[in-house]
């Protein structure tokens, strides 16, 4: 909200606040844009939007799986999960991996990708009922709640006996220091977010210095950077997803006066699977 991000434009008062969207073309005096084609990109929290640079916008093509998955699974999430993890995780078979807001739209994926790499695969999130859905519908090997825990530290060590080979980081603060101490030498921290720490004073951390005794990398990303990759990772995620060997979650909410609502649930954690707002019909189901 910030800009800090740099993955989203700051918000602006009296401005539409800017979403990823899918949206279907109602008029269009861009070449190579027909009217009822569907479309994916950056609109609004608006039911009619105007876009002026058409080029940032993806078609989208309906046979790969739900139109909202353009904006979950086969879109920036699943895209962030995929290189945040097989990129820059590089988990391998035998490993340990832990993923932090597991539940969550990059989160969900983040620990499945790690699955079929062959890795003991360990989440947190916020409630019972998440842990169980990581657990039972998500298929990871092990997951607690973060909230409940008297300390992480021994949380992990119980969930992780073997240490911590790959961290999927998308909370930071405590969580992040926990693992530090807990990590296997040679050890990978893949830094996808840190949203215990978008409000509020930094906490710092105490066992950075595992970096150097472990010999590990930890590399932060925006997705951004990324983008060269979409093109190999729709088809493979969409032949994942139609195979069953990854499932993926979404929670809808309805109304677009119910967004704001919606947005702020999520960074409370109301949410389980990604936090999607549908503000109109879905025209491939009609
Ligand atoms: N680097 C990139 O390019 C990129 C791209 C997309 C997203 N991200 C980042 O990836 C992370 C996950 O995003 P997402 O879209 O998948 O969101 P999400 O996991 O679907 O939703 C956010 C979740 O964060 C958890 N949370 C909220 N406050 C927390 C806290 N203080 N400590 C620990 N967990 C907390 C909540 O789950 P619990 O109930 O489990 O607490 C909430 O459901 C975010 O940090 C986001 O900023 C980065």
């Amino acid at each position: 909200m910030k800009g800090a991000t740099a993955y989203a434009a700051a918000f602006e008062l009296g401005k539409v606040i800017p979403v990823r969207a899918v949206g279907q073309i109602e008029r269009s005096n861009a070449q190579g844009f027909e009217v009822g084609e569907l479309v994916w990109g950056f609109l609004g929290w608006e039911q009619y939007s105007l876009v002026s640079d058409p080029i940032s916008l993806r078609k989208i093509d309906p046979t790969l799986g739900s139109i909202s998955y353009n904006i979950s699974c086969l879109g920036m999430p699943g895209l962030t999960a995929y290189v945040g993890m097989l990129d820059l995780g590089r988990p391998v078979a035998g490993e340990t991996v832990f993923v932090s807001a597991a539940s969550g739209a990059v989160g969900q994926l983040a620990g499945q990708l790690a699955r079929m790499a062959g890795c003991r695969v360990v989440g947190s999130a916020g409630s019972d009922e998440k842990v169980r859905h990581i657990v039972e519908k998500l298929r990871f090997d092990a997951a607690f709640n973060y909230k409940t825990e008297e300390s992480l530290e021994r949380a992990l060590e119980m969930h992780c006996p073997a240490g911590v080979d790959v961290y999927f980081d998308n909370v930071g603060g405590d969580m992040l220091d926990a693992v530090l101490a807990r990590l296997n030498t040679f050890g990978r921290i893949s830094v996808c977010g840190q949203i215990s720490e978008y409000e509020g004073t930094p906490k710092g951390l105490k066992n950075f210095s595992a970096l150097v005794h472990k010999r590990a990398a930890i590399t932060g990303f925006i997705i951004y950077d990324h983008m060269d990759k979409f093109d190999a990772f729709l088809p493979k995620m969409a032949a994942w997803l139609a195979a069953g060997d990854v499932v993926y979650y979404e929670d809808i909410v309805e109304g677009l006066d119910r967004i704001p609502a919606a947005f702020i649930g999520m960074l409370r954690g109301e949410n389980l699977g990604k936090r999607l707002v549908k503000v109109g019909s879905d025209p491939t189901l009609q």
